[in-house]
Order: structure tokens, then sequence, then C-alpha cells
């Protein structure tokens, strides 16, 4: 007898599949995302082999360890000193963040040596022209502007480019699937048959994903497990600089940042991002520069914080560029611990040049400008700081010191305030401080403290 139209729903956020509709994923816990989808006839089961032969791990050849230079110093840098043969990378973004022109430029330099190959579905040839002329040209950049699945999937069988980049994985669409383009079943199958053909084929291959509202790239979380490595670009869109992050890298670090300015000529490398967001812009209350460390990169951030009387009963926490839950513990501990009450004030804080920063080496910086911008007083000139705050208030040292000191060093940061048993042997005038209130006292000009 004939099974009646298999139907399923998924949610458009993670994935999770279930038979009946819901008002509410149960998985994900996000409202009115599960969309109906036609389930694929499933192929018949192949014979079973008798297996196959078994390899010691020691016999593995590893050629593989090589890597492809991008010709973008700072992609190359997120992605563990380039692009691995044969890896399926995930770049996500807001629209417009520059995600297409960063790919651009780097299949711009490959195909100097290497068949590259941009499958556009967004933009027409056209367009994509426009833009390469921008960059200087469009070199030997092969374009095939296509959102059929498997036209996609054989013309790369045939090609066998080394590099690919597939603008945008939401485009495309197997017909066979019956969905529209950017549901979760198409993106999923999209991803899954890009994979065997760039493993099968040894095609390097970008994937340009776009991100949701909440930040997320859209479609399933199974793309983030599929794929090798996961770069997000960010930044703000209204100003030019951008920051590329590895979110997940099975070939290297996900600390590494790459810093771009966005200009009329395509991006450019930011060699030294310090001097860009760790400069402060004025001499006002309410803002600090910190060290933090980005991977294998010191990075000196401008943290700015305001502080007003609220009018709500519960005031306000707004954070940009900073984990609010770590904001709400160290506006507790300002309170409890180092005399800034703030139980009835809107304290917001932010991180110059859109960076967002998770290191809890951050804490003191985040600190510094809130009790600066509570109490009206400066950060004394050309201060800077690193270390964690804990919950009784006592300053923990920061993961490799000397290597932020000498950042501070050349920046022109003469004086750093470091929590007490930091060690270094950069030679410059340290401020030790045990506790977070001592920090306070030595980092803001004198007269302001009044406790
Ligand atoms: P784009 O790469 O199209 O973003 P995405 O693919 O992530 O949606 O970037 C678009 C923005 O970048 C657009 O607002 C114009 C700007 N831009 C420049 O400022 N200079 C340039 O040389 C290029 C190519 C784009
Ligand atoms: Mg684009």
């Amino acid at each position: 007898m004939a099974k009646a139209a298999a139907i399923q729903h998924a949610c458009s956020e993670c994935g999770y599949t279930t038979g009946k509709w819901l008002g509410k994923c149960p998985a994900c816990g996000s409202w009115g995302t599960l969309v109906e989808e036609r389930i694929a006839a499933a192929p018949k089961a192949a014979a079973v082999g008798a297996g196959r032969p078994l390899l010691r791990l020691v016999d593995v050849e590893a050629s593989d360890a090589e890597r492809i230079p991008t010709g973008v110093t700072e992609l190359d840098r997120v992605l563990g000193g380039g692009l691995v043969p044969a890896s399926l990378v995930l770049v996500s973004g807001d629209p417009g963040i520059g995600k297409s022109t960063l790919l651009l430029m780097a299949l711009r330099s490959l195909s100097a040596e290497r068949r590259v190959l941009l499958v556009t579905g967004e933009e027409s040839s056209a367009q994509v022209k426009l833009r390469a002329d921008r960059l200087g040209g469009g070199a030997d950049v092969h374009i095939l502007a296509e959102t059929n699945l498997d036209e996609v999937c054989a013309t790369l069988e045939r090609e066998r480019p080394e590099v690919c980049v597939i603008d945008s994985v939401q485009t495309l669409y197997a017909p066979e699937l019956g969905s529209a383009p950017g549901s979760v079943a198409q993106v999923r199958e999209a991803a899954g048959r890009l994979l065997r053909v760039a493993k099968e084929q040894g095609i390097a291959t970008f994937l340009v994903g776009h991100v949701t509202k909440e930040g997320a790239v859209a479609g399933p979380r199974v793309l983030e497990h599929l794929v090798d490595c996961v770069l997000q670009f960010e930044g703000d869109r209204y100003r030019s600089h951008r920051v590329l992050r590895a979110v997940k890298n099975r070939f290297g670090s996900t600390n590494e940042l790459g810093v771009f300015e966005m200009t009329g000529a395509g991006l450019e490398g930011v060699e030294d991002p310090s001097s860009i967001f760790g400069r402060s812009q004025d001499d006002q209350p309410g803002s600090a520069v910190v060290c933090a460390l980005e991977g294998t990169r010191p990075l000196l951030l401008e943290i700015q914080a305001l502080v007003s009387q609220s009018d709500l009963a519960m005031p306000r926490r707004v954070a940009t560029g900073v984990d609010p839950k770590r904001l709400s513990m160290i506006v507790a501990v300002l309170g409890r611990h180092a005399g800034v009450a703030l139980g009835q004030a809107d304290v917001f804080v932010n991180v110059a040049g859109g960076v967002r920063i998770d290191e809890p080496a951050a804490d003191l910086g985040i600190a510094l400008a809130i009790a600066s911008a509570a109490r009206g007083t400066r950060v004394r000139d050309g201060l800077a700081c690193f270390g964690e705050v804990g919950l009784t208030g006592r300053l923990r040292p920061a993961s490799q010191a000397d290597r932020r000191l000498a950042e501070c060093a050349k920046l022109g940061f003469s004086d750093v305030i470091v929590p007490e048993g930091t060690e270094s042997r950069v030679k410059m005038r340290l401020t030790a401080a045990e506790t977070l209130r001592q920090a306070i006292q030595a980092g803001l000009d004198a007269g302001g403290s009044s406790d």
C-alpha cells in the first residue's frame, strides 16, 4: 500500500525535526520557527559488502598538512596559517558586512597560481564583475552563476578547481526536495553534497552563510557540525572596521582575530589593530584601555562606560561587545567590594571599534571604565590595565603577561595596572594591585576618589 507523502516539520533555527507542527521548538525554544517540509524518499539500502581493509595510523600519508596561502594575510591568520586543501569553511556574517568582498579578494590572488571558481547565486555575473573592477580587476577567477545544486556539483566534479567559493549556501536548491531555497532541508542537503564533492575532488570550499538577527548562522546547527571551520565576520556596518574570527577550526586555534578596514578599494588588512582600537578617543571620564589577548595576538582596546541616574525600577545594564552576564558580575563586585554603588544607575558599556571581547582579563578595564564614569574622574593618562576580577573583589593574574606588556609598551602605554602576582620580564612601570578597590584607587586621577 502506498504511504501518504511523508511530511515533517523542521526548526529553521536549530534543525530539530518533529512529525507534527508545534508553535515552540522543544529543542531550542524559538517560537514560530517550525516549517513544513517534505521528506525525500529514502534511497534503497545498498547491499552490505564484506567491509574494508584496515590501515594503521602510522601508515597514513599525511601530505595534506600543507596549506594554501590565500594572499589575504588576515584571512590566513584566522584560518591558522592558510587554507587546508579539501576543507570546507563556512563564512558567516550580517548582510553587507563584506563577505563577498573578502572572498573575491582571496580568489583574485589565489587565481594567480591555482584554478579557482566562484559560484554566485546572490549576484549576477555582471554585478560580480563590477565589484571585481573596484578591487582591481577579475584576474583569472572563473565564475558560475547558478543556484541548482545538481548543476553546481556536476560542474565542480568536471572542473575540479583547487579553491571554490559558494556565495551563498542559502541560495542553492536541490529540485527533488521540493522545499524553498534557504529552508533547513535545502541548506542541509546543499552542505552535505558540497562536503562530499569537496572531500572527493580535493576542492577547498568556502561557503557563505547568512546569519539571523540573533547572530546565529541561519539554517540548522547541522551546518556548523559539518564544516571544518566556521569564520564569523563582525563589525559595525556603519563604521569601517571589520573583525574576522574563527568560531570553530579543526586545523587551528579559534582565538585568532583578523582585522580589516573597508576602503573604497576593498578590505585592507590592519597590521596593528591596537593603534586603532586602543587609542582613547577623548580624555573624558568613562574610558579605559585594556590589553586583551586574542589568540596569539595581544590587542589593546578602549572600553567606554556611561553611568547615569536611572528612572527605572530595574536599572539597565547594556553591554556592547561584552558578555552581559560578565557586566552584571562586575557591576555587583564594584558595588560590594570597591565602593562604587550602582544600584540606582543605568550602566552602559561599549568596546570601541565593534570588537567583542570574551576574555576574563578584560574585566579590570571594564571595571575601571565604569568606576571612572560613576565618579566622574578620568583614568590616568597613558594608563592601560588587564586582569580578571574575582567575585571576592580580588584580582587574578592573566596569562602571557609579557606579551601584553610588550604590546602596551609598543603603543606608548608606559604605565600599566596588573594584578598582584603577575610575573613579567618586561621593563616598565607596573602598578600591582591586589584588589579591585586598590586598582581603582591607583588608576583614577588623584582627587576624585573620595573613599
Ligand atoms: P559585500 O561584500 O557585498 O557584503 P556581503 O557579501 O557580506 O553582504 O560588501 C558590501 C559592502 O561593502 C557595501 O556596503 C559596499 C562596501 N564596499 C566598499 O566599501 N568598498 C569596496 O571596495 C567594496 C567592494 C564594497
Ligand atoms: Mg554577498
